[in-house]
């Protein structure tokens, strides 16, 4: 149960800052995830916890050790590749087994750990069959396998389920989820996939261009997201992000938008109040407006607006509804499979102040984060 710490972290590819003084403190035993869209820089940091990219600058430490200089074969790290990279000639079974094969492990031990990570991952009876003659979340365990029975002190997973159908996917995190819990090894997991970082992570990395923008449990990059841009990727469907500015309403304080005026919350409204006169973005996710159809305003920090509905998109169990206020401003929210609103139609929502967040409009920085982060 090894931490990993990254400290300062820069990388160039050519004239391109891949990685740009990047600082991460893993946990032993912790499942975290790097979460970040194409190109911000994943798995180039994978490589190079694995030592297949050297360090340029800054220091990379694992167990307590200096690991800069450490060649990958002497580190007890294991990585299951974004394309998986099984042997297209070996058997389920040898491919499981090559790394200790390299490592010229004796037979006993072979054994045990194959009778032990079969059952484990559900690979058994597919011991002789040919990675094609495997289905794909067979193949992904496959390769999870191999790289477990190497009982590695971190495993790196770059987008190890990206290849599966919706159904697979969310049994593969299930799985995941479980090994982690079993095996108790340090995993730093990549994704782009924000409802996979949700669920399976003790806590996320979001990163964007070599930079981490956010890093703590789901539960607060999602609740108090530290930038315009994590609060965009976290979330689903995706927070509105409205024009507006800090003012001081009837004995209250909050954010006046083209949609109305919503009052902070005590805390945040005391902060607020040397923040009168400042242009803000604020953030809405859909979750958090409620149509109201009759009821007036529930709570002191809720809001009533009023707008039109232009379209209506079926989601399943519930619909999203896409809005526009008189001024032309934009909402998106949700309303369950029981309520309906024909396009065209007249509206009226709440919309809970306590869970906006404001941003500053230039940096993207929420105005809060000196006390969240
Ligand atoms: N060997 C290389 N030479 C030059 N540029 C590279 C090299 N490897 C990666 N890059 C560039 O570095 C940046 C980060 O690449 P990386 O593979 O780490 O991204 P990623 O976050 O894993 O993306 P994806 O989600 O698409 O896998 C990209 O702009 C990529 O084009
Ligand atoms: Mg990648």
């Amino acid at each position: 149960m090894a931490d990993v710490i990254l400290k300062n972290i820069t990388k160039h590819h050519g004239d391109c800052r891949v990685i740009d003084n990047l600082s991460l403190d893993i946990r032993g035993g912790e499942f975290v995830t790097l979460l970040g869209p194409s190109g911000c820089g994943k798995t180039t940091l994978l490589r190079m916890v694995a030592g297949l990219t050297s360090v340029e600058q800054g220091e990379l430490w694992i167990g307590g050790a200096l690991y800069n200089d450490i060649p990958a074969q002497r580190r007890r790290i294991a990585m299951v590749f974004q394309s998986y990279a099984l042997f297209p000639h070996m058997s389920v079974k040898d491919n499981v087994l090559f790394g200790l094969r390299i490592r010229k492990a004796p037979p006993h031990e072979m054994f045990d750990k194959l009778s032990w990570v079969m059952p484990l991952l559900g690979l058994e009876g597919l011991e002789s069959r040919l990675p094609k003659e495997i289905s794909g979340g067979q193949r992904q365990r496959a390769a999870l396998a191999r790289a477990l029975v190497l009982d590695p002190e971190v495993l790196l997973l770059d987008e190890p389920l990206s290849n599966l159908d919706a159904a697979l996917r969310e049994m593969a995190m299930e799985e995941l989820k479980r090994i982690h819990q079993q095996v108790g090894k340090t995993i730093l997991y990549v994704t782009h996939n924000q409802a996979e970082a949700m669920s399976m992570s003790q806590r996320i990395a979001v990163m964007k261009a070599g930079r981490i923008e956010h890093f703590d449990t789901p539960r607060v990059v999602y609740d108090h997201p530290h930038t315009v841009f994590t609060a965009q990727f976290i979330g689903s469907p995706v927070i509105n992000m409205l024009e507006g500015e800090i003012e001081r309403g009837d004995g209250v304080i909050g954010a006046k938008t083209g949609l109305g005026f919503f009052v902070l919350d005590r805390d945040r409204g005391a902060q607020a109040g040397a923040m009168i006169g400042r242009r803000v973005r604020v953030g809405i996710r859909p979750q958090n407006v409620l149509f109201a159809p009759h009821s007036a305003a529930r709570r002191a920090s809720d809001t009533r607006i009023e707008v039109t509905a232009e379209l209506v998109e079926t989601l399943g169990d519930r619909s999203l509804v896409i809005a526009r206020a008189d001024d032309g401003t934009m909402i998106r929210f949700m309303i369950t499979r029981d309520e309906s609103i024909p396009a065209g139609t007249r509206v009226a929502a709440l919309v809970d102040g306590r869970r906006i967040h404001l941003f500053e409009p230039a940096t993207g920085i929420n105005v809060f984060a000196g006390d969240k982060q």
